[in-house]
């Protein structure tokens, strides 16, 4: 089977719009269940104002802790600029990711800077990034639509995303950041995007807001993607883009993936256990389209192997 690859990113996008805060250690639970369901990739955090994301202002509390407990853990953070590249080195980050947004309104209210500002800003954060000696990633948000300036030109975003590609981004993560994107949207644009850019440094980052995450994971998949970003129980959305929701759910991408032939890595009764503590710590029921079809399987497994033989021949 050809594998693809996964970074759940619930620990970030997740819990930044959660009415309900966690602290380090229950973040930190959250990851661990994560990585022994089979997730070899996370965004464990951001390094972003405070006053903007207060659910983030742990940031430097919990990166050394996630880094004890997994070791072997890949695991990225979130910065807007130099000072939370900053705070994310000196809180002994191995990988960063930027985010730029493809219009002039949503990096204005996301990060308070205009798109070139934002760009140079990227740039000069990546390349800083690099001379530390970290690895890189850079989103580009509002790839497909924008909450405020409606549907983007894709010459924009292939624009942008090139200018991430020579400032040296590893990954470059093509983001539907409010859930707006369709299937063959997702399918056009991503090829286009595999021209120019190696597809192995190609990732995809959906929303799930209007229900066709799962199909545009598939056109991605189609379009040769197999990196992409997924959050365990579907909880997510960017609090500065209004309507954006939960993102592309772990536990569909993966149940997606391995029906149709292609390996995750990532263990569905795995997925289970992160779901129920963070449904149990955020206090509300949490879980993708497959949530309900996923537990009844665990019930079923759970009575079988609880039934005795004699019980089970009569
Ligand atoms: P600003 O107010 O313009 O910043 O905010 P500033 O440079 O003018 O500084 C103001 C104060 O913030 C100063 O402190 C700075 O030191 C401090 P003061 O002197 O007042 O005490 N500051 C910082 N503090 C901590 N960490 C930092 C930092 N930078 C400056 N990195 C800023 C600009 C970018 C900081 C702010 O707008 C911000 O933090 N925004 C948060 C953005 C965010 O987290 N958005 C959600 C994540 S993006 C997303 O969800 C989309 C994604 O999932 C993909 C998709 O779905 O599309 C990735
Ligand atoms: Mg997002």
């Amino acid at each position: 089977m050809e594998a693809i690859h996964i970074t759940d990113v619930a620990p970030r996008d997740g819990l930044q719009n959660q009415p309900v805060h966690l602290g380090a250690n229950d973040k930190l639970r959250l990851v661990q269940l994560l990585a022994a369901a089979g997730v070899r990739s996370v965004e464990a955090t951001s390094f972003v104002s405070p006053k903007a994301v207060p659910q983030m202002a742990d940031a430097a509390e919990l990166l050394p802790l996630v880094h004890a407990a997994l070791p072997a853990l890949r695991c990225s953070v979130l910065v807007p600029n130099l000072k939370g590249l900053e705070r994310a080195h000196a809180a002994g980050a191995a990988e960063i990711a930027v985010v730029l947004s493809a219009t002039e309104t949503m990096n204005q209210r996301n990060i308070n800077m205009g798109l070139e500002q934002a760009t140079e800003v990227s740039e000069r954060t990546l390349a800083a990034a690099q001379a530390l000696g970290l690895r890189t990633r850079a989103y580009v948000a509002v790839a497909f639509d924008c909450p405020f300036e409606g549907e983007t030109p894709l010459a924009e975003v292939l624009r942008l995303a090139q200018r991430m590609q020579a400032a040296g981004a590893g990954e470059i993560v093509i983001a539907d950041t409010i859930g707006s994107a369709s299937p063959g949207m997702v399918k056009e644009r991503m090829r286009v995007l595999a021209e120019a850019i190696a597809p192995e440094r190609l990732a995809i980052h959906l929303h799930d807001t209007r229900g066709m995450a799962v199909a545009n994971a598939w056109a991605a998949l189609e379009a040769g993607i197999r990196r992409f970003d997924a959050s365990v129980g579907g909880i997510g959305g960017c609090p500065f883009a209004p309507g954006a929701a939960g993102n592309l759910a772990t536990e569909d991408l993966v149940l997606m993936a391995e029906r149709s032939g292609f390996a995750t890595g990532i263990s569905l009764d795995g997925l289970l256990e992160a779901i129920d503590f963070a449904q149990e710590r955020l206090q509300r029921p949490l879980g993708g389209r497959a949530i309900a079809w996923l537990r009844r399987q665990r019930e079923k497994t759970n009575s079988s192997n609880n039934t005795s033989p004699e019980t089970a021949t009569t």
